[in-house]
């Protein structure tokens, strides 16, 4: 297959500018309220990003999922999506696609990610202890699996805790922890391997396509299943593009189907993989395939739907198609690449390399004088959106449960994350971004705490509320005055 969607252009000038390859149609207009304003909305949310209203934002960097832009043709796709309950056009139509980019022929549909590893964890699980290996968790991995009794057990190599680092594979699994760690466990005793693409919570880091070699032969030595979560298969692939030698000159097509080939099972977002809403689950092995059927009529709708709308499933089928474009792939890790050099540059400690999905700050080092006990991510989110406006996530202390005896677990790393979904910004929304953030490094000892006032026992990152371990947003607030006069 030929490279054509690829394209490079070199600046007279030699800067590197990440050049969008698509043009804007149709647009939303923002706005940004006052600061006194932003510190009321942070006040009624619990000084938790997840609780603003997009009324208080401005550029709302809160995460890609479900955010990125949709193309023309997957919004063309929408208009003729076949209604029915049972086997509707739409659903034969996505399930082509998936045959076709993922290389699985069983499909079946889930209304997003999360169901998927229900879906999952409810047919595997069957004892207490049960322990999944993984590369690292993701915050609803983790809940589904303890949910149904199991534990997981995370096996990087270390250099991925290393915040900066020039690792180009971050997300790799550890394969010779995990040949120990079956010997000790057991193989009955683990229902399946978990492999995350661009692994999220620790900066959208990609594994290798050798890494991933390498756990299916592990996997196949023990007779174990390796379940991808593919989310941000699209991405990773492209990162093994450009950072993976023996694959340089491969296509997006050649290596996501080498990843899936790899995986028995391969679940994932779509309203991440595929820009549009939804989820799903596909395998060529009947029996897998026969083991989560029954699953999903009980849990998410009938298998042609899953609970997903029928204009979502055509949009998610246009979707998987161009998820092998790399002009379209390539569009949000170069802005993550370039906001990461430009804040790198003026001494922001960040997660390097640039990953997907984000760029992500390293709030343990920019806020060295808060504690983790007071959420210092927690707090830099607060705090950058109350300067600016932009709302980012915390991925920190605040984003683990609580072990099984209430004890918090504090976070390897404490990430405040800036979310660029893919096509939605522009480079000056970028270059603000970058302003205001080396802004607020500078004035990063202003900065204080936060404690809970209200933590729901499960996923308490989403709905918890917080409150400042003192005044320090209205000093934040009285510098920021000094510095920018009226300028919101
Ligand atoms: C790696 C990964 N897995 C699973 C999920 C869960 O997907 P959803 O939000 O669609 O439930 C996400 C969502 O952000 C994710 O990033």
């Amino acid at each position: 297959m030929s490279k054509d969607n690829a394209v490079k252009i070199r600046f007279h000038s030699g800067e590197n500018i990440p050049l969008e390859m698509h043009k804007v149609r149709v647009v939303q207009k923002l706005h940004l309220p006052p600061i006194e304003r932003r510190l009321e909305a942070l006040h009624e949310g619990g000084f938790n990003t997840f609780r603003l209203t997009t009324q208080d934002v401005f550029l709302d960097m809160l995460t890609d999922s479900g955010t990125n832009a949709m193309s023309d043709m997957q919004l063309s796709a929408m208009m003729h999506a076949d209604d029915a309950y049972a086997g509707s056009q739409s659903f034969f139509r996505l399930q082509r696609a998936a045959e076709e980019v993922l290389k699985k022929k069983y499909f079946l549909p889930v209304h997003q990610g999360r169901a998927a590893e229900n879906v999952l964890a409810k047919a595997y699980i069957k004892k207490k202890g049960d322990l999944i290996p993984m590369n690292y968790h993701f915050t609803t991995a983790l809940a589904h699996i303890t949910q149904y009794g199991g534990r997981i057990v995370e096996l990087l190599y270390d250099e991925a805790y290393n915040i900066a680092s020039s690792h180009p594979f971050k997300g790799n699994m550890q394969v010779e922890k995990l040949e120990a760690v079956i010997r000790a466990h057991g193989r009955d005793n683990i229902p399946f391997i978990r492999m995350e693409a661009s692994t999220n919570l620790i900066g959208g880091q990609p594994f290798s396509l050798q890494n991933l070699r390498d756990v299916r032969q592990i996997a196949d030595r023990y007779g174990l299943r390796v379940v991808l979560d593919a989310s941000l298969l699209g991405e990773n692939a492209w990162l093994i593009l450009q950072r993976e030698p023996a694959f340089a000159h491969a296509t997006m097509a050649e290596v996501i189907a080498e990843i899936t080939g790899l995986a028995d099972i391969v679940y994932f977002s779509a309203r991440k993989l595929s820009s549009s809403r939804g989820g799903g689950i596909c395998t060529n092995d009947l029996t897998i395939y026969r083991e989560l059927e029954a699953l999903i009529p009980l849990f998410e709708g009938f298998l042609t739907y899953g609970g997903i709308s029928v204009r979502e499933i055509e949009a998610m089928a246009v979707g998987l198609y161009e998820t092998l474009d790399e002009t379209m792939i390539c569009q949000s890790p170069q802005f993550i690449a370039y906001l990461v050099h430009a804040l790198t540059a003026k001494g922001v400690p960040m997660v390097t390399p640039p990953g997907v999905l984000g760029a992500h700050v390293d709030a343990m080092s920019m806020c060295a004088h808060i504690p983790q006990t007071q959420y210092p991510a927690g707090a830099l989110a607060a705090a950058f959106y109350l300067i600016s406006g932009v709302r980012g996530m915390e991925r920190g202390s605040i984003s683990n449960q609580r072990d099984e005896d209430g004890n918090e677990t504090y976070a390897d790393m404490e990430l405040l994350r800036l979310a660029i979904p893919r096509r939605v910004f522009t480079l000056s929304q970028i270059k603000y971004v970058e302003d205001r953030l080396v802004w607020l490094y500078e004035n990063r000892r202003r900065i204080g705490g936060l404690k809970f006032v209200y933590e729901p026992p499960v996923l308490r990152f989403f709905m918890g509320g917080l409150a400042p371990v003192s005044d320090w947003p209205e000093q934040l607030i009285a510098q920021f005055k000094a510095d920018f006069g009226d300028s919101r």
